[in-house]
């Protein structure tokens, strides 16, 4: 058994783990990472690629921003298809010149680790039974490795470890309430090393369901399809994917669309999740281990990050001023910019998909809707502030407002 000791207990290394390291590490603030996949693992994994302008601000923060500063694609405006007709938001002029900048998920967690890695910061990577303990008094942490048992002794406990974590699961049922929306479709996602059929993301609301052109470079493209939650991968060749994308897009869209062999293919599902609240004692959650959104506004990382935002400047508070007014508020700051982009994604989602069992009076009234959206300055202004993100102000932290 050895025993370890530091200031904060990092557990789980996906992007919040990860960016909340640095930045402590940046302030001068012990801490460990403590994760139960392989390092291997967790830099392959594919997800979403939309960073808002105060995600890109953060990284930078953190000092990780070469590649994105270098490989990035800024973004000012996004299409979305409708009754086969292409309609442009202008995210830029309408938001005072704010843009997003496309960059895979995968590309900034590579970046986190090996920054982590040039620091030579302590990881404990393929951990097994990780368990929490103490957060209403004295925290520690224990896991095995390497057929040896850890104890972590800290002074708070960051619970960074997703959906499936063991942080959230380890607080009294009497102290927690969750909200949950399950969605009844999934998300067939397929990446390809084609061009991208449009310089801009295409949000497809279509007949045959919804469909979203998205891209990680001027080479390789990104592309989903709303399916039935009871498809298989395995149902899905990459001709019968092709096929389908292609009917649920525009003409123009359909003759520049390039196709070629999938070098990722999996189908997720659909949730929005709220954790309430997000700190308990000494352990708080962060990113998906507090809360879930549907992907379709973008905004998974992005929530991670701002809840790592005010968490990493109410734990340097603490140690640097001797103050617990951050760590007070966490929670409620964390949770307010949580609903309203847990309802923007949600809207977007209920706005541009086809749901089972729609009357043809929903359909109406949501075409309805998204013709008002689009066709309206306000409706548009509504979305592009929310797509960009809303702004968040915090005491170290300069967001972009
Ligand atoms: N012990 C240690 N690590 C764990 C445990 C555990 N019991 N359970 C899970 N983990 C690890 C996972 O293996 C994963 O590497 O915690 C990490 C959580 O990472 P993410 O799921 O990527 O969550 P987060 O860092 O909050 O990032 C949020 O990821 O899912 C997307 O849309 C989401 O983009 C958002 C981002
Ligand atoms: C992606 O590129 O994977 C992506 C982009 C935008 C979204 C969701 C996913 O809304």
């Amino acid at each position: 058994m050895e025993i370890l000791q530091t200031q904060v207990a990092i557990i789980g290394s996906g992007p919040a783990g990860l960016l909340l390291g640095q930045l402590l590490y940046k302030a001068g603030i012990e801490h460990i990472i403590i994760e139960q996949r392989s390092a291997d693992y967790v830099s392959a994994r594919i997800r979403a690629g939309i960073l808002e302008q105060v995600s890109v601000d953060l990284l930078e923060k953190a000092g990780v921003d070469k590649q994105l500063k270098e490989f990035g694609l800024p973004h000012t405006g996004i299409e979305i298809l409708t009754g086969g007709e292409k309609h442009r938001i202008d995210l830029s002029g309408l938001t005072q010149g704010k843009q997003v900048t496309v960059y895979g998920q995968t590309e900034v967690t590579k970046d986190l680790m090996q920054a982590r890695e040039e620091a030579n910061l302590t990881s404990f990577y393929e951990a097994d039974d990780v368990k929490v303990y103490g957060f209403y008094g004295k925290p520690y942490i224990s896991f095995n490795k390497d057929g040896k048992f850890y104890q972590v002794n800290c002074d708070f406990i960051a619970g960074c470890d997703g959906y499936h974590g063991i942080c959230r699961a380890s607080v009294p049922e009497d102290k927690i309430k969750t909200f949950e929306k399950v969605y009844p479709f999934g998300w067939l996602g397929v990446l390809a090393d084609v061009p991208p059929v449009s310089d801009e993301l295409i949000y497809v609301q279509s007949e045959r369901g919804f469909a979203l052109c998205s891209m990680r470079s001027e080479i390789r493209s990104r592309y989903y399809l709303q399916v039935p939650l009871t498809d298989k991968v395995e149902d899905w060749s990459d001709e019968r994917f092709w096929e389908e994308l292609k009917n649920r897009l525009d003409k123009e869209s359909q003759e520049n669309l390039v196709t070629g062999p999938s070098i990722e293919k999996s189908i997720a599902p659909l949730r929005s999740f709220v954790t309430e609240p997000m700190r308990f004692g000494k352990l708080f959650l962060a990113g998906d281990a507090a809360h879930i959104v549907p992907p379709t506004g973008a905004k998974g990382l992005n929530l991670a990050a701002s809840d790592i935002a005010y968490l990493s400047d109410a734990l340097i508070e603490f140690y640097t001023q001797n103050s617990e007014e951050g760590i007070n508020q966490y929670s409620e700051k964390c949770l307010k910019r949580v609903w309203k982009a847990e309802r923007f994604s949600w809207w977007m989602t209920h706005l541009l998909h086809r749901f089972e069992g729609e009357s043809e009076f929903d359909l109406k009234i949501k075409q309805a809707e998204l013709a008002y959206v689009l066709g309206s300055h306000a409706g548009q202004t509504t979305l592009a502030e929310n797509y960009v993100g809303l702004p968040y102000e915090i005491n170290n932290f300069q967001a972009a407002s």
